[in-house]
């Protein structure tokens, strides 16, 4: 049963909530648009604001979905809990059902750690959502929480599983961002508000 958790969690994970609103709302792929990224800050770029918050939305709920599969299957295990987490966010990352081409699984990570490790995630949604006031780049917010959350989890003294948790999403994260990274060092990254044209 505790194994079942880890695949509801990756087929979960692959539903992806943006290709699916720019195909229900627009008939589009809208990896073929703005950044190119299946996630919510692309989604409100190419197709607004309502689908934008609506996806990032969906795509928290589902972290913490999985997390709650994961324990309710294996009676409450710690283990299993964030091995749900890391296999949704490789669904979101690695979606089955669209190619394997997916998102950057920051709102799907925000559902897990806020699952798993609520005050750490607090803590570096707060630096997060500043820096992107202040700078409007959400790929540098999305960056900052993931590099701040295992600080955070360190200091707290959480178990070493979340840790580990939080250590393997920030490789994940840093890894799906690497366009991104390019283009904030050569000053050339999407600002938010900045919208495309379909
Ligand atoms: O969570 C994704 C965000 O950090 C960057 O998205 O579309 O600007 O590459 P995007």
């Amino acid at each position: 049963m505790s194994l079942l958790s880890l695949v509801i969690g990756y087929l979960l994970g692959s539903v992806s909530f943006s290709c699916l609103a720019g195909r229900l709302l627009k008939g589009i792929d809208i990896r073929q648009h703005g950044s190119g990224n299946a996630g919510a800050t692309n989604t409100m770029r190419v197709l607004g604001k309502g689908p934008g918050i609506t996806v990032l939305l969906l795509d928290v709920i589902k972290g913490m979905s999985a997390v709650w599969i994961g324990s309710y299957l294996s009676g409450g295990s710690s283990l299993f809990e964030v091995l749900a987490g890391i296999s949704v966010i490789v669904g979101h990352n690695w979606p089955i059902f669209f190619g394997f081409r997916g998102g950057k699984g920051i709102a799907t990570t925000i559902g897990v750690m806020a699952t798993l490790a609520f005050f750490p995630a607090l803590y570096a949604g707060i630096i997060a959502i500043l820096s992107i006031v202040l700078t409007r780049y959400v790929s540098l917010g999305s960056l900052l929480f993931t590099a701040l959350l295992p600080i955070f989890i360190w200091f707290m003294g959480l178990p070493n599983e979340i840790l580990v948790l939080s250590l393997l999403l920030f490789v994940f994260a840093w890894f799906k961002h690497r366009s991104n990274i390019v283009k904030l060092l050569k000053g050339n990254e999407n600002k938010l508000g900045a919208k495309k044209q379909l």
